[in-house]
């Protein structure tokens, strides 16, 4: 069985410093990187900035910087936020990079060689801050101002030589690919949306720009740049150092595992990259899926609407695990989800303090006080053990599947669910009153013990540092977690000592008015 894993995010513009979108997309990678690592896979995970094109070029003229220098600033901002949400990418690209632009006109020259591009002329629509194209049909007119109607972004005419991509050519093999792999495009609905886009017919498609020079020159001609879309996609292998195919690194992790990206870049990853590929005889990722926006007052964030929330903030003010646990248990993965400040508070105190945080205190206090601090050696399961043991066990394989198919809310409500039912059964156990049969007072310690190594394990890729400190009960350390032995009911060894920790979650002080 193939167990390598390739993660990647989408690079992020640095026209403006991260938001909480950025950060969504970057957490929910980590989750994946993070549970497939402690699954027994070698994890490659990739997160960059996307540097080129006007909407870059402007946004630095805007500010009177040099273009490279302003995006050195700003890019610099995404990659301390990824060490401040504890991501554990193993690479982080810019496209300024010469590996990448290599690997670029590499790309380009394959296209070419393959008459996959030719020389003509772009009339159309454009818009800069999408950096992507429209037809007609895809444009309205709001108070004498031509907007796109999906993104609701201005676009502007452009009229200018452009070299193209024969996107045409690849409708019919791109249809038959969506066929023949159904979970190529995840989640279902959205894949119906690529799919009847591309039945409603495929242009060719306007791959460089003559009019400005913010970009990685087209290799034999240096009047155009390329597309920054083409340019973009292809960090996706230019981090593998495509184009040398026989490299350790492509030969490991390509085609990518999961390429996680937001709805609105679904028709960049969904259609023109495989076309791409397609036409360079590369492999196709294995699975792309678009996960829904963050929104703030019901809208998409943004920096003209001026609702950006920004999670430095959220961090300062309630750490960051807190913010990763709510945006992957209160986000409905698939879906858009409002974030609010008062759920993020509920969050912290019933399920992170309450739920969690409590038993993992009542548990090993209840240890240190009763058993000598240590784990109970002479323990016999009966059927009330047994129930919440076998959970995990008997769920095993099932929870695999679930996180291959990005059921990230089965994952999060299985935990819930059964960090749930651990604190009724240890108080519905009461092993306070059973001083005088010490095999079950001991029995229900150990299980206890034992579900919360489990759900310590199975909540680290979400909320690594707070299980890690949970985990010191045990002394056990990352490299340890391992998550197929959460089917184990006798991991832990008796009479080993435990230790008294920290509280992990410190409850907050809500204001009711
Ligand atoms: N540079 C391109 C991606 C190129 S990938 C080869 C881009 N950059 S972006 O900075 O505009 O957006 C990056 C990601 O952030 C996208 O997946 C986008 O969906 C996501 N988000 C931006 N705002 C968001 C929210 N409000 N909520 C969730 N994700 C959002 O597009």
């Amino acid at each position: 069985m193939d167990k390598n894993f390739y993660i990647t995010t989408p690079i992020y513009y640095p026209s403006a410093n991260p938001h909480m979108g950025h950060a969504y997309s970057s957490i929910i990678a980590d989750f994946f990187a993070r549970f497939k690592r402690i699954d027994g896979f070698d994890v490659s995970f990739l997160t960059g900035t996307d540097e080129h094109g006007l909407k870059i070029q402007r946004a630095a003229e805007k500010q009177g910087l040099d273009t490279l220098k302003f995006c050195d600033d700003i890019s610099k901002t995404f990659r301390d936020l990824s060490k401040i949400l504890n991501l554990t990418n193993t690479d982080f690209i810019r496209t300024t990079e010469q590996r990448h632009k290599k690997s670029v006109q590499n790309l380009w020259n394959e296209l070419e060689k393959n008459d996959d591009i030719y020389l003509s002329k772009y009339s159309g629509w454009y818009s800069v801050s999408d950096e992507a194209f429209y037809n007609a049909d895809e444009i309205e007119d709001i108070n004498g101002k031509k907007i796109a109607k999906l993104s609701k972004s201005p676009v502007e005419w452009m009229d200018e030589e452009s070299y193209f991509f024969r996107l045409s050519k690849w409708e019919k093999p791109l249809l038959d690919y969506y066929k023949s792999n159904p979970d190529f495009i995840s989640p279902k609905s959205r894949k119906n949306e690529v799919i009847s886009f591309v039945k409603s017919g495929l242009k060719d498609l306007s791959v460089s720009r003559k009019s400005f020079s913010w970009g990685i020159p087209v290799p034999n001609n240096k009047d155009h740049v390329i597309y920054v879309w083409l340019d973009a996609l292809t960090n996706y292998i230019s981090a593998l150092n495509y184009p040398d195919i026989k490299d350790e690194l492509y030969k490991k992790f390509w085609p990518a595992s999961l390429h996680l990206i937001g709805k609105d870049i679904l028709r960049f990853h969904a259609i023109y990259w495989p076309a791409f590929l397609l036409a360079a005889k590369l492999p196709l990722p294995k699975k792309i899926y678009g996960h829904g926006w963050i929104l703030s007052n019901d809208e998409k964030m943004s920096k003209s609407k001026g609702n950006i929330l920004d999670p430095i903030k959220i961090i300062d003010k309630y750490g960051l695990d807190p913010l990763r646990y709510y945006l992957i248990k209160e986000v409905s993965f698939g879906n858009d989800g409002n974030i609010s400040q008062d759920r993020l508070e509920d969050c912290i105190n019933s399920d992170l303090a309450n739920n969690f945080g409590n038993l993992c205190q009542r548990v090993s206090a209840f240890t240190i006080k009763n058993c000598d601090s240590k784990i109970p050696e002479d323990i016999k399961f009966e059927k009330d053990d047994l129930k919440i043991l076998d959970k995990f066990k008997d769920n095993l394989d099932l929870i695999r599947d679930k996180i291959d198919n990005q059921d990230v809310n089965f994952y999060i409500d299985f935990i819930v669910n059964t960090l749930f039912e651990t604190n009724k059964y240890f108080n519905d156990q009461e092993p306070w009153k059973k001083k005088d049969n010490f095999l079950r007072l001991n029995t229900i310690v150990y299980t206890t013990l034992e579900i919360v190594r489990k759900i310590s394990y199975m909540l680290y890729p979400i909320i690594p540092q707070s299980s890690l400190n949970a985990l010191k009960i045990f002394s056990i350390k990352e490299k340890e977690i391992d998550f197929s032995s959460i089917k184990n009911h006798n991991y832990l060894n008796g009479n080993k000592k435990i230790n008294k920790i920290d509280i992990l979650f410190n409850k907050i002080e809500k204001n009711n008015d």
